[in-house]
């Protein structure tokens, strides 16, 4: 089967042709110029940018492919959760050609598309494939979540963030350090160099819930230390050493939590994908302590939001029987939210 994705849940036009896991095309639109000097995304100005750059996302995908529209089997598109007037975007191409080509349509959850990102084919850049059951560590701008997989379609819920995404924390974090956005490889390159023991930035274990996240308090700590020890411009060795201990606080909670849940759910993989999950330091610090664990993070191009992974989970649940009807609309809850086992 042939199948488009379409991703446009957040500042990534994107779009991609899959065939039996195999990546055909993989094209991504990025806005930073747009958002860079707000700090962060802006919904509307986001909206703006996916409807001009949609239709050539669209042609590139399928001319790289070299795969005609008429030959499609089917079109998957994310439908939630994100920024809605993208989403909507996305959701309003998917459903015309859909309609006007008479082949499925599915909508799928934006982190079943990073699930299924470790199962993707790139001939460009080969890559262990991963194998249910597995333990995933989803971080990206928008979540950061731990799930059990025990197969396509059953996930269980070991914990998520109470506050802050992992990508929202080094976000926030880069702008503390009047760094540009996107922060995460900002201050992954500011950190190159730098000593990730300098200061000892804290790390919220949760004793209760002990899966579930909070950066909240990494965040303040970093802003009391910048107005306690003001950065001089020239001071490049201590910025390294601040933004090198701040990735180090959050890499850390990040590999530990992820391992433990591992050890937890008796599960000998482990997949690390969303756009933190691009993060050297954290693949390196997993890599160091896992042990008997494997571990899967797909290539950066395909960590980051892109249509492959849409393409794929919809070519799952398509083979599954599973349709979208023309009432498919934007929805912003994962299913399994409320879920801990
Ligand atoms: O998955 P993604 O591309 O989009 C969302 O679904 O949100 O993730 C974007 C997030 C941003 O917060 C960005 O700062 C972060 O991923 N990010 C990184 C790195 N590359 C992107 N964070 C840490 N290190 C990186 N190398
Ligand atoms: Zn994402």
């Amino acid at each position: 089967m042939k199948i488009l994705g379409i991703e446009t849940s957040c500042d990534e036009t994107a779009a991609a042709v899959v065939e039996a896991g195999v990546v055909c095309s993989n094209v991504v639109q990025g806005q930073v110029e747009v958002h860079a000097v707000y700090g962060g995304v802006v919904p509307e100005l986001a909206s703006r940018a996916h409807i001009q750059n949609i239709s050539a996302v669209v042609t590139a995908a399928l001319q790289r492919a070299n795969v005609a529209a008429e030959a499609l089997d089917g079109i998957a598109v994310t439908v939630g959760p994100g920024l809605i007037g993208g989403l909507l975007v996305g959701l309003s191409v998917a459903k015309g050609m859909a309609m006007a080509l008479e082949v499925p349509l599915i909508g799928i959850h934006h982190m079943e598309g990073h699930l299924m990102s470790p199962f993707l084919q790139d001939p460009a850049q080969p890559a262990p494939l991963c194998a249910f059951p597995f333990v995933a560590l989803l971080v990206s701008g928008g979540h950061t979540m731990l799930l059990h997989a025990e197969a396509f379609g059953r996930y269980h819920l070991l914990g998520q963030t109470r506050d802050d995404a992992a990508g929202e924390a080094f976000d926030k974090g880069a702008r503390l350090l009047g760094l540009p956005y996107p922060g995460g490889p900002a201050i992954a390159a500011l950190a190159q160099g730098g000593n990730p023991q300098a200061f000892r930035f804290p790390r919220a274990r949760l004793e209760r819930d002990r899966f579930d996240f909070s950066f909240s308090g990494l965040k303040t700590a970093l802003r009391t230390h910048v107005l306690n020890h003001p950065l001089a411009p020239e001071d490049s060795q201590g910025r390294r050493d601040v933004a090198a201990s701040y990735q180090e606080a959050l890499v850390d909670v990040l590999a530990d939590k992820a391992l433990a849940a591992c050890r937890a759910a008796g599960c000998q993989r482990l997949l690390v994908a969303g756009g933190v999950g691009a993060n050297q330091r954290l693949r390196a610090l997993l890599a160091e302590r896992a042990g008997a664990v494997a571990l899967f993070a797909p290539p950066v191009s395909l960590c980051t939001d892109n249509g492959a992974m849409i393409a794929l989970a919809g070519a799952n649940r398509l083979a599954l029987g599973q349709r979208s009807d023309r009432s498919l609309n934007v929805r912003s809850r994962w299913p399994l939210a409320d879920l801990r086992s």
